[in-house]
Parts: C-alpha cells; structure tokens; sequence
C-alpha cells in the first residue's frame, strides 16, 4: 500500500540556492506529522512545492496514488491536497464567510457547502459570530482559525499547515494546537509545519526536523521529544 503522501528525494532549488536538498518521509491516510527546523530550514518551500506553487528540481511527489509531476496548483487542490499557508493570506477586505466560500472555490454541491460553513463556525464559534465583518478585522489568532477552516472547506484528504503558531500568544497557540488536535481526532490528515517543536511533537504521529535543506532526524513524536540533541537545540534545553 502506498502512503497518501510519498515525498522522494524532493529537491528545490531558487535559482542557483537549492533550499531542498533531497528529503524523502511520507503521510499515512489519519497521521499527524511534523517538519520542525529552524529559520531557513526549508519548511515552507517543502509545502509550496507540494502545492505545485514551485517548481521541483528534482525527486518524486506522488499524492493518493497519482504523481504531482507538472499538475497545476488548483489540480492539485482538486485532488484533495490544501494548504494552509505561512502568514495566513486571508483576504482581509472580504467578509469571513466570503473567505470561506472562496476556500471551497473548486466546489458544486452548494448543501455540503452550506454544512461545511456551518461546520466551521461550530468549531470556531467566533468565526460564526463575526460572519458579516472584514476578514482584516480579525486578531491573528482569529485570522488563523479562519485560514485553516478556508483550507478546510474544500473538504482536503491532507491539510497542510504552515506555522498556524506563529506570533499568538501562549493562550491563543494553546487554542490552535487543541484544534488541531480535535481535527485529528475527526480523522483529519495533518501535515504540521511548526517552530514550537514542543507542541507540534506534542500531537504528531510522525517528525521529521529539517535543517539547512535536509532532514537530519526522523521519528515519532515520543522519540523526537524525548531526543536529546532535539531537545538541545529546538526545546530550549542545555
Ligand atoms: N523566493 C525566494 N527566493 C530566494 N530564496 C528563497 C526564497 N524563498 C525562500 N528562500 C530561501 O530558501 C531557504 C528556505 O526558506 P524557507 O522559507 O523554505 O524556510 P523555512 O524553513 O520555512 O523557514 P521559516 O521557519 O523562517 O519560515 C532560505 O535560505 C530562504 O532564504
Ligand atoms: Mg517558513
């Protein structure tokens, strides 16, 4: 059987600086699973290659089956593959429900659309309340909940999410970890790009930690935790 995501020496490269350098892990259908890794690590450029928004210099992409090779970004939408990206990118002038709606884009069946929405302002109930509001009006945590439920409306088979963490405060992080969790629990695939290691590793099956274009360690997210150099270098320990 071959996992939903099989990623096989993947290479990326901008112009002549290769930030991917030949990493290989996959996803199984109902994982979790994290790529950790400092700045520059080579994350974001990992989940915009999978998104067909870049280009691979070389290595294997195959998704549910069928390779990524030159499918084009909303194909690959089509496909069951979402992406949550890095800072967000809402639509800030749209409405919440708007944004929404632009999520499920590729879309038909206007009832499941509807319960979808409905769907999403049950697990974010500040999203059903603002409904109406610019997008823009949004805290950053709120903006966050609203661009994993815009993801999640075109109904993924892996959601891909790019440091849903980044710049919340403890409590509101807290609140998006516990999402992730909960859609986790609903059977939701993950593929979980974060900076705080500790809570990514917290609720993944599965880590990878990235460094410089490659991936230096992989294993559960028990062992990485628990993984001395990790714990060192990403969970503030000397
Ligand atoms: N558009 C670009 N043009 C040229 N180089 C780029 C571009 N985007 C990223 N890079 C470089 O590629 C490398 C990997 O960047 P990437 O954004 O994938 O890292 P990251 O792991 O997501 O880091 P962060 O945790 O800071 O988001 C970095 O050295 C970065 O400077
Ligand atoms: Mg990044």
């Amino acid at each position: 059987m071959m996992a939903l995501l099989e990623v096989e020496n993947l290479r990326v490269a901008y112009g002549k600086i290769e930030a991917v350098k030949g990493i290989s892990f996959t996803v199984e259908a109902g994982q979790v699973v994290t790529l950790i890794g400092t700045n520059g690590a080579g994350k974001t450029t990992t989940l915009r290659t999978l998104s067909g928004l870049l280009k691979p210099a070389g290595g294997s992409v195959s998704f549910d089956g069928q390779p990524l090779a030159g499918v084009g970004a909303h194909k690959i939408v089509a496909m069951g593959l979402a992406h949550s990206p890095e800072g967000r990118r809402i639509f800030p002038r749209l409405s919440i429900e708007e944004n929404l709606r632009l999520g499920a884009f590729l879309r038909k069946d206007t009832e499941g659309i509807a319960e979808d929405i409905a769907r999403y302002y049950e697990l974010f109930p500040i999203l059903g309340e603002r409904r109406r509001q610019a997008a823009g009006t949004l805290s950053g945590g709120e903006q966050q909940m609203l661009a994993m439920a815009r993801a999640l409306m075109s109904r993924p088979k892996l959601l891909m999410l790019d440091e849903p963490s980044m710049g919340l405060s403890p409590i509101m992080m807290q609140k998006i970890m516990e999402t992730i969790r909960e859609l986790k629990a609903q059977g939701t695939t993950i593929l979980l790009v974060e900076q705080n290691a500790q809570a990514a590793l917290e609720l993944a099956d599965y880590g990878h930690v990235m460094e410089i274009g490659n991936v230096v360690l992989s294993g559960t997210g028990e062992e990485l935790i628990h993984d001395e150099s990790v714990r060192k270098a990403y969970l503030g320990e000397d």
